[in-house]
């Protein structure tokens, strides 16, 4: 129950910029997911506001006060870390026990929280099992539990479930949410999964190379994302980007000859791609419709069942792309070409770097 502020935060290692310059505001109470590759700073960022690592630049505040000088014992933070650390010569309730017991909490209440944490992850029965020996499932379980039965204020959470499996990390997405929606906690959390962070945060921080690219609600930073990166990095296939080249002869069009395409634009868009000397387009998978007379064509090459849906795999030269079907719509052999639409309002505009191309195309969330 804190509000964290992130002030020009970076950290350099040697002569590497792990994290330059990142500014955020996190409210209390809400679920921030730090989403982005390996290796972008994630993990460095986490470790500053718990108090590992001190910051080389900028400033963190929790509800306002700087705290770059508070160990980390003194933060209120709890830290479930993607390789769970916990004590394996102690039994499931001596693991969870065991911040209560530090913080003084007195038995009566300590046995009270940790049944109602152990309830609530589906660990009563295990409460008396040496923790060697149990799965890697059941030992994150208990990981998550030791650190959120202290109820801290702050709860960090780095890849919790990157090491179990998929199923069980199914069951967990929706605990955690669960957990952080009972308790209120301000709760940050690490991974490069998107569909984890789609589906839990309230809002996602997308991050690459040490720098932090785009603040919004899931659906936001998926409708309109701030780059071409970013519109990849999210959406499962991502979206997909077609360099085009911008045709002025009798209004400002989009010639995308290698799909037969040729698309006209808004005067908005028109204008903000006036001059450029590469655009690209973007589109989502699920936003191709097969039409008979569509404007684009693209060779199939082949089809991909993932549960429900079919992914089709496009090509045209060397440009690939992906569609997403849905069960009813018929799909497309392979070796035969797709002739498709897609609709004005889900384009998107890129310039030759890759960065969104304002204004944007107005679309409501849906
Ligand atoms: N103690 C360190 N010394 C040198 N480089 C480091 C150190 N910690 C992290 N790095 C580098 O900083 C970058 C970001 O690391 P990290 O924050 O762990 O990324 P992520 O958690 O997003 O995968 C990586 O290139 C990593 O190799
Ligand atoms: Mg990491």
């Amino acid at each position: 129950m804190t509000e964290i502020v992130l002030s020009k935060l970076g950290k350099v290692f040697g002569d590497f910029t792990a994290l330059a310059d990142m500014n955020m505001t996190i409210a209390d109470g809400e679920f921030v997911a730090l989403l982005g590759p390996s290796g972008c700073g994630k993990t460095t960022t986490m470790n500053m506001i718990a108090g590992m690592l001190r910051p080389s630049t900028g400033d963190i505040l929790f509800d306002a006060k700087s705290i770059v000088n508070v160990p980390m014992a003194r933060r209120g933070v709890g830290f479930v870390f993607q390789n769970y650390a916990i004590f394996t010569h102690l039994t499931v309730r001596e693991n969870l026990a065991y911040g209560l017991k530090a913080a003084g909490v007195s038995a009566a209440r300590r046995d009270r929280q940790v049944a109602d944490m152990a309830e609530f992850l589906q660990l009563t029965a295990l409460l008396d099992s040496p923790t060697a020996g149990l799965s890697v499932n059941i030992l994150q379980r208990v990981a998550i539990g030791r650190s959120a039965v202290i109820q801290p204020a702050i709860f960090l959470l780095d890849e919790p479930l990157s090491n179990v499996d998929a199923a069980f990390r199914a069951v967990m997405r929706s605990e955690l949410k669960t957990l952080q929606r009972e308790f209120r906690q301000t709760m940050v959390y690490v991974t490069h999964d998107q569909l984890e962070a789609m589906t839990m945060a309230d809002r996602l921080a997308v991050m690459d190379h040490g720098k932090l690219l785009q603040v919004g609600t899931p659906i936001d930073v998926y409708n309109n994302p701030v780059n071409a990166f970013v519109a990849r990095f999210l959406g499962s296939p991502g979206m997909n980007i077609l360099p085009a080249r911008v045709q002025t002869e009798g209004g400002v069009r989009l010639d995308l000859g290698y799909v037969g395409a040729s698309q006209p634009l808004s005067p908005e868009t028109a204008a903000a791609v006036a001059g450029l000397p590469a655009v690209q387009l973007g589109f989502r998978p699920e936003q191709i419709t097969p039409e008979a007379d569509g404007p684009f064509a693209m060779g199939c090459v082949f089809v991909e069942r993932i549960g429900a849906r079919r992914i089709v795999h496009l090509e045209a030269g060397a440009i690939t792309a992906k569609a997403s079907f849905d069960h009813d719509t018929p799909v497309p052999d392979p070796g035969s070409v797709l002739r498709f639409s897609v609709e004005d309002a889900d384009m998107r505009f890129f310039d030759g770097d890759g960065s969104a191309l304002s204004p944007l195309p107005a679309r409501e969330a849906a």
